[in-house]
């Protein structure tokens, strides 16, 4: 596998494997721990991160790996006015595999066309972002024990959430799986993804609100509102308190629903909700690790044992 740029790279039997192995690790996280000795991991984050960028570089340490990278566009040469595609071909002469993040839509495939080495999007725009799905995938297969049958509620900023774009492409290729989009009008999922659900008799229902959305759902995936992809700022205060979970909303949801955030949050969900065992979205962080270490692995053809 030569590169990760949206979900559909990968096939399911490809997703299994990499789930298969995280879980592998997660139960003797020792047996891996020099599997990726000698070899460099290159994190080219052009916009901010927390949790995808120190997750690879914890993902890549914990592999006996080193890492390198910037984490801002301004200490790179981007700031000199250097395309993606140069410096990506730059750093391949320094680095065994290459972890991106942009915010130009697009850029991450313009990245990796000219690539020798191993090429994981982390983020390109309002458009995808394949690593939190694995995330995702791992965290509602270990939780809910199933990636089939499932209700999706999907609450937020549906237009610019990349996350909430790679889930549904993700998702959309497991047995008996619904989603319900919950988000004011003007954040509505893109029509292109609407599209792909309809040509692939993936059923939805579309709702403003969360109130009688929540009732039957296996999974809430809330999203915080994307204010860095906003025009104005108007727009975005405007919209930013549209889609809030509070405990009154909570209470009409099953008790084996889970909540999933791919942080950070803002205000979508008070911390008062933390406390109830159905938000799992801390436990999720934990699972991305994982995931990227099996990720790193099946990409670098370091995962036979
Ligand atoms: C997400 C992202 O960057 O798209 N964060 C993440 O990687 N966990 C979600 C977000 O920023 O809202």
């Amino acid at each position: 596998m030569k590169y990760l740029i949206d979900p559909m790279d990968l096939t399911t039997q490809e997703v299994r494997g990499i789930l298969q192995l995280a879980h592998e690790i997660m139960e003797d996280p020792k047996k891996y721990a020099h599997k990726c000795e000698g070899k460099k991991l290159a994190t080219l984050f052009f916009e901010p991160s927390t949790r995808t960028r120190l997750s690879f570089e914890a993902a890549m340490l914990e592999l006996g790996g080193s890492v390198i990278g910037f984490s801002s566009a301004d200490s790179s040469s981007a700031a000199k006015g250097e395309n993606v595609a140069d410096t990506v071909r730059v750093v391949q002469c320094y680095a065994d595999i290459i972890v991106m993040r942009h915010p130009k839509e697009g850029s991450a495939k313009a990245a990796a066309m000219n690539l020798e080495i191993p090429f994981i999007n982390a983020g390109d725009g309002g458009h995808q972002h394949p690593t939190q799905t694995l995330t995702d995938l791992l965290s509602i297969e270990s939780i809910k024990g199933r990636l089939d049958h499932l209700s999706i509620g999907l609450c937020g900023d549906l237009m610019f959430g990349r996350t909430v774009h790679s889930l549904i492409r993700a998702m959309m290729r497991y047995q008996d799986i619904k989603f319900t989009l919950i988000s004011p009008e003007e954040l509505h999922l893109p029509n292109y993804l609407l599209k792909e659900m309809k040509q692939n008799g993936v059923p939805y229902v579309e709702t403003r609100q969360l109130e009688g959305a929540i009732d039957n759902l296996d999974i809430l995936y809330m999203t915080r509102v994307q204010k860095e992809r906003f025009f104005n700022e108007a727009d975005y205060l405007r919209l930013r308190d549209s889609c809030i979970l509070d405990s009154k909303k909570l209470s009409s949801a099953r008790p084996d629903m889970i909540i999933l955030h791919p942080l950070p949050r803002v205000n979508e969900i008070p911390n008062e909700i933390d406390k109830d065992p159905r938000a799992c979205y801390f436990k999720q962080v934990l699972y991305g690790k994982y995931v990227r270490m099996a990720l790193i692995l099946t990409m670098l053809g370091e995962s036979e044992c």
